[in-house]
């Protein structure tokens, strides 16, 4: 399903369904979030000098002026792309020492233009074992522990942040395991709660099968997911509920961070072995799940799923969702204010960096592109693979295998021969379908 199909469905179904029906009380949290992103969005834009910015793409109606671009023959508008293996004076990447001095470089050029940079005084976190008990899931007997990662916010007590964990691990075992990380969708304050049942998920106990165990981080016990929620969360905490200046994180970088304490706990939990741990993350997460391998060399490998813009997938593409959509009031948030200057008065090829250099960040680290097909071309799969392609060289740099074709291959093809895989599924934008494919892609480095 396209994501907005898959927004419009759920705000559909609050009409459809009397048991969806919004509270007069949610209306109004909801009116409220709108409002206050809106003057979140304002200042921001103040800030930049910025009085208009262009509109995104238009993935709803094909008949708009604006309408998204899903013909490839006009997808390609810039061929320039910045070269990781380049540094900024000219002189060329040759040894794997100069990567990680160019490294940096990347690394600040996304800090300072795209994602934001964390504040220095960022207080501590401190895990609690709410619960711990015994499961079942599928004959396999699974240990499940749910934890509360308190910030410390005695500098500023109105804003608590606590991060809310679950892990669960296989029981009989003998040594500790890998785990793979996911973000753990959160829905708005505003949204009626238990809509959605739990549901049973088959990945779940195919990691288990393998030995592995999962765990969920609750991306919004992190950072709320809008502009309003700047001024909490972790990041409204550390400015002591003041609104963002622009180079300062968006909510992947906040994400990132939260993922990043919890590697911390993983690396104190003797039935884990913290140095097989993997980020996983759909859609929005997707995105925070690539920040999070880039950012962060303690994560050992990344399930990077219909990640899009903001994500995998080359920034100065024409196909599907654009820069101005992620800079626009409704995604912001997620980036660092000075992003969105992409999105007028400069262009996407003034981007000092694009997705495949995001994707050299993991290098050598094994990362899996995913994404769907019909119904998930928002995130331009095939964007998205160009990344994984132009990538490849730091990868080869670093005596790794990059990935195995630079020819776009059919969908269901599992390009994962290389340390940089991929594999475009049939479904729309789900990341069920392939969790098999980097199950085995896994199984090289975690068995
Ligand atoms: C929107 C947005 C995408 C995002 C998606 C999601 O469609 O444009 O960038 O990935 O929501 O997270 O569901």
């Amino acid at each position: 399903m396209k994501p907005q199909l898959l927004i419009l469905f759920l705000l559909a179904s609050i009409y459809a369904f009397p048991q969806f029906k919004l509270t007069p009380e949610q209306e109004s949290i909801r009116t409220e979030i709108n409002k206050k992103t809106q003057t979140d969005y304002n200042t921001i834009l103040q800030q930049l000098g910025i009085t208009e910015i262009r509109p995104g793409a238009n993935g709803n109606d094909p008949n708009a002026e604006n309408a998204a671009n899903y013909d490839e023959t006009k997808a390609d508008i810039y061929t320039n792309y910045p070269n990781p293996l380049i540094f900024n004076n000219g002189n060329p990447v040759t040894t794997a020492e100069d990567w990680q001095t160019r490294r940096l470089e990347i690394i600040a050029d996304f800090e300072n233009e795209v994602y934001g940079k964390l504040p220095e005084n960022i207080p501590s976190v401190t895990w609690h074992i709410i619960e711990e008990k015994e499961e079942n899931i599928d004959g396999i007997a699974v240990t499940r522990k749910t934890l509360e990662g308190k910030v410390d916010n005695s500098s500023y007590p109105e804003i608590e942040v606590n991060l809310q964990l679950s892990v669960s691990t296989p029981s009989n075992i003998k040594s500790p395991v890998p785990v793979m990380l996911m973000f753990g969708f959160s829905f708005p304050d505003w949204f009626p709660k238990n809509t959605f049942p739990q549901q049973k998920n088959a990945w779940q106990t195919n990691l288990l099968k393998q030995g592995w165990g999962f765990a969920d981080l609750k991306a919004g016990s992190v950072q709320p997911d809008n502009g309003a929620g700047l001024t909490k969360g972790i990041i409204g905490l550390t400015n002591k509920g003041k609104n963002r200046t622009p180079e300062q994180w968006g909510s992947l970088r906040a994400w990132a961070w939260g993922a990043s304490r919890v590697l911390d706990y993983f690396e104190k939990d003797n039935l884990i072995d913290a140095t097989k741990v993997g980020i996983t993350g759909h859609s929005r997460y997707g995105k925070a799940a690539l920040v999070t391998l880039a950012f962060d060399e303690r994560f050992a490998i990344g399930f990077i799923s219909s990640s899009g813009a903001g994500g995998a997938s080359l920034f100065r593409r024409n196909y599907g969702e654009v820069v101005e959509n992620v800079a626009s009031s409704g995604e912001y948030h997620w980036m660092a204010g000075n992003f969105i200057k992409y999105a007028g008065p400069l262009n996407w090829n003034d981007l000092p960096v694009d997705a495949h250099e995001l994707i050299a960040l993991c290098a050598p680290r094994p990362v899996f592109i995913s994404s769907g097909n019909k119904g998930d071309n928002w995130v331009d799969p095939k964007g998205m693979f160009l990344a994984a392609v132009k990538a490849s060289p730091v990868y080869e740099l670093l005596e790794k295998k990059g990935i195995e074709t630079a020819i776009f291959p059919p969908v269901e093809t599992a390009l994962i021969k290389g340390d940089v895989s991929y594999r475009q599924h049939n479904q729309g934008h789900v990341q069920t379908p392939n969790w098999e494919t980097f199950i085995e892609f896994a199984t090289r480095y975690f068995d």
